[in-house]
């Protein structure tokens, strides 16, 4: 059956908004589990623009299932995913400006240190695995650099304009995940999935998990608008 991995940095983006303490992504991560998430995914980035370092390490002894955390492959990181230990580590680019993570890891530069990077968390007992595009090199060098999983990059197929170029995309997941599990490589993929694009993907054999944050969170705030607002008016009134 496959794998749901519920991202919680959005809750603590909302959080950030008023740099107070609430919403916090801990609670989300407990609720998640209890609604059925098989994991929790959070990005710890170089800015702490949303999860901050103690919101990790709460989530590390809070969190029942799956602790996944994504980094950039940085010594910095390394020092904390070392530390924290989380389940797994998925390894993502990270530019300053960017709103979200854009691209996949480009695994084909840097290989002797991303080889260090892969080997040390594996010798620490945490699974990895590497955020890329659908593009066979990248799988390819992900299984010489000695990863666990990839994680495939879904968001060309989501943010896709028009049919064909959506079947396009489409198919290049179904023939990636395909040539990574012939790799002997787990698949997992995510980024930009929602209520509507994510049925074709999930009907991908291979894949085994995917990872989705802003849909879920954005929906789970406008299914817990009317109450909040009852609560709201019963208090006042
Ligand atoms: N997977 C990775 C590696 C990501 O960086 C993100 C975004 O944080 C996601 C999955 C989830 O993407 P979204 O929030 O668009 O569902």
């Amino acid at each position: 059956m496959i794998r749901l991995g519920v991202n919680v940095d959005h809750i603590a983006t909302l959080r950030e908004a008023r740099k107070g303490n609430e919403p916090d992504p801990v609670a989300a991560a407990v609720l998640a589990e209890m609604g059925g998430a098989d994991g929790i995914v959070c990005h710890l980035r170089e800015d702490r623009r949303h999860i901050k370092d103690r919101d990790l390490s709460i989530l590390r002894q809070v969190v029942k299932t799956h602790l996944n955390m994504e980094m950039a492959p940085t010594d910095e990181m390394m020092k904390i995913a070392i530390s924290v230990l989380p389940d797994m580590v998925t390894l993502v680019p990270e530019r300053r400006q960017e709103v979200t993570t854009e691209g996949g890891l480009d695994v084909t530069t840097n290989t002797a240190y991303m080889e260090e990077v892969v080997s040390t968390l594996r010798a620490n007992n945490i699974v990895v695995s590497m955020f890329i595009d659908p593009d066979i090199y990248q799988i390819k060098t992900s299984a010489r650099l000695g990863a666990d999983y990839v994680e495939l990059h879904t968001g060309y197929y989501a943010h896709a304009e028009d049919l064909n170029k959506v079947v396009e995309e489409l198919e290049k997941l179904r023939s990636m995940a395909a040539a990574a599990t012939k790799l002997g490589l787990g698949v997992s993929a995510g980024h930009g999935l929602n209520y509507q694009n994510v049925i074709e993907v999930a009907k991908i054999e291979q894949i085994e998990e995917l990872n989705i944050g802003h849909s879920i969170i954005s929906r789970a705030v406008l299914l817990g608008m009317e109450t909040a607002v009852r609560d709201m008016i019963k208090l006042i009134r």
